[in-house]
């Protein structure tokens, strides 16, 4: 069997869901359409590890077109649109492997199928896939030409295994470059977390206290669109820049011990673990929601709330739990995991758009350049960043100014003063 999703005959349905992202990937059609004349992946092996989501699916169909055989399976276990897959394997000819629910075990299968198709690049959102080319497959690493990371958690993931002289393969960092985090991160995030809770919920944003752990910019992107709704916004941080940056835009900025005390929804995107811990869940008031929208489930120490609830009534409401602490009821949301997937679609197409154009474009890259390339951590280089925000730009409609002459002149020399 070439695939392993819930159900084929969903496909249906995934198949419109596709097709209605591609109509805000205009930038990703582009390129799909030069890579079916160009066919400059033609018989590359790519393994993507990525969330299964009708904007993947036109990534995947993007690189198929170019010439690629792809791989497919879920960076995370709620994150899979289960009729998407199903469309991905029936009407495109992707081997699929995802299913929203999987446990670790089939998670890890479908990573090890994924491992075992003995790709030459890999495409990751967490970095689990060259973490697994870097422990149990570690033999197979010197077969890839390059991988590229989508996400902040993947990418400290990998600058820690360079710094340390391990990293066996050149990266590059897709979620560095600027048409990546400043939109999808922010924007993207922004939105789609909102989406989550509010599907989860149903909760009137308007006149909540709203804790937002984290000043990067998916809790940048969070803060504004909580705030843009009514609700009160606490930051949290350990960054004295960025909790500089989170007061003077206005926000209020406290440690989360002062925060737990007054929050009604707490929301960790971070990239760090331990964030809203035993301690903070003793300070929290009755009914409080805690979410996270950072990529994995540490964020949240649900072992310790586990721990001290005396009771925990499963799905309640769909994605959410209520873990009875003394007499407060504490709600998680989408059991810690990514909220805007688990109980959203994540990030909308248009966002998607950008980000997935700068991997096809990146994966290019490195099947032209890889005989170059050292196992370091490498930037996006800034002609496809450029290509990309000029193409963009042209879709939505906006043209801007060039400089004139004299102002490339002005630019380039020291010699006008005051
Ligand atoms: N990450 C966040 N949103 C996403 C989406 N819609 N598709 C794939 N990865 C995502």
């Amino acid at each position: 069997m070439t695939y392993d999703v819930k159900d084929i005959k969903l496909a249906v349905g995934g198949k419109k869901r596709i097709e209605w992202a591609e109509k805000d990937m205009p930038v990703l059609g582009l390129i799909k359409k030069r890579f079916e004349r160009e066919k400059t992946l033609r018989g590359i092996k790519i393994s993507a590890c990525l969330h299964v989501t009708a904007e993947t699916a036109n990534l995947i169909r993007t690189i198929k077109a170019g010439g690629a055989d792809v791989l497919l399976c879920a960076s995370n276990p709620l994150s899979t649109q289960d009729d998407v897959a199903a469309s991905l394997a029936k009407d495109y000819g992707i081997k699929v492997y995802a299913i929203k629910g999987e446990d670790r075990k089939k998670y890890y299968s479908h990573l090890k199928t994924a491992v075992n198709f003995r790709p030459q690049v890999t495409m990751d959102d967490g970095a689990d896939l060259l973490s697994l080319l870097h422990t149990t497959y570690k033999s197979q690493a010197k077969e890839i030409l390059g991988s590229m990371e989508e996400t902040t958690t993947g990418v400290i993931r990998l600058k820690s295994l360079e710094r340390e002289k391990k990293l066996l393969v050149p990266i590059i960092a897709v979620n560095d470059a600027k048409t990546k985090n400043l939109f999808d991160n922010r924007y993207g995030t922004g939105q789609s977390t909102l989406d989550g809770i509010i599907r989860a919920t149903g909760m009137l944003i308007a006149g909540k206290t709203v804790v937002t752990a984290g000043y990067g910019w998916c809790g940048r992107g969070f803060a504004m669109r909580a705030r843009g709704m009514g609700a009160k916004v606490i930051i949290t941080e350990v960054n004295k820049i960025k909790s500089l940056e989170a007061a003077m835009d206005g926000f209020e900025v406290m440690p989360m011990r002062e925060a737990a005390k007054i929050g009604d929804l707490f929301c960790t995107l971070t990239g760090d673990i331990g964030v809203i811990r035993g301690e903070h869940f003793k300070l929290m008031k009755d009914g409080a929601f805690v979410c996270n929208s950072g990529h994995f489930d540490v964020e949240i120490d649900i072992p310790a709330l586990k721990k001290m609830s005396k009771k925990i009534n499963k799905n309640i409401n769909e994605n959410v739990d209520e873990y009875v602490v003394g007499k407060k009821r504490i709600y998680l949301l989408g059991e810690g995991r990514l909220i805007n997937l688990a109980a959203a679609e994540g990030h909308p197409a248009s966002v998607m758009d950008m980000s997935f154009s700068t991997q096809v474009l990146s994966t290019e890259f490195v099947v032209k350049n890889h005989q170059k390339l050292e196992k370091k951590v490498y930037n996006v280089p800034e002609e496809i960043e450029n290509w990309i925000a000029d193409l963009k730009l042209k879709s939505m409609g906006i043209s801007i100014d060039k400089l004139t002459s004299e102002q490339e002149k002005y630019l380039r020399s020291w010699e006008i003063g005051t």
